[in-house]
């Protein structure tokens, strides 16, 4: 089994907290986080596949394809928006936590990837906080 990653960059906005906590509860346990007047991240995103290369072509998949794909699928509904607000794949209500935005990129990404397994949406909040989804 192989394994090709494709990394894709997009940046957004979002805000981490609590409705249902006080605006201390909210400032004490999400920090910064819960700046009312939002925040940005540069994401980074890594989109692997497994599989076995095809005799034809040596390829998984073609990696131009995967881009392609993801870049119609996450990456321009993601780019610039604002996570709570803009987004019409994330819940109203979730928190766009990076936990979150993985499961929720391995759901819209998963049925367009036909020649080959999605294996892992791997998401860079920051060069120090990353999440990893492998579908389950
Ligand atoms: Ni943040």
């Amino acid at each position: 089994m192989v394994y090709l990653t494709r990394r894709e960059t997009f940046n957004a906005a979002h805000r981490l907290y609590n409705e249902h906590w006080s605006e201390e509860k909210n400032k004490e346990f999400f920090g910064k986080c819960a700046n009312k007047n939002w925040h940005g991240h540069n994401y980074t995103l890594f989109v692997t596949v497994k599989g076995n290369p095809h005799p034809d072509t040596g390829f998984i998949m073609d990696v131009k394809k995967l881009s392609k794909i993801t870049k119609e699928v996450i990456v321009n509904r993601l780019d610039h928006t604002n996570l709570n607000l803009d987004v019409d794949f994330i819940p109203k209500g979730l928190h766009p936590t990076t936990e979150n935005m993985v499961k929720i990129i391995w759901e819209q990404l998963a049925p367009h990837i036909t020649e080959c397994e999605l294996h892992c949406i791997k998401l860079w909040e920051t060069e120090n906080i990353y999440c990893e989804y492998y579908g389950e």
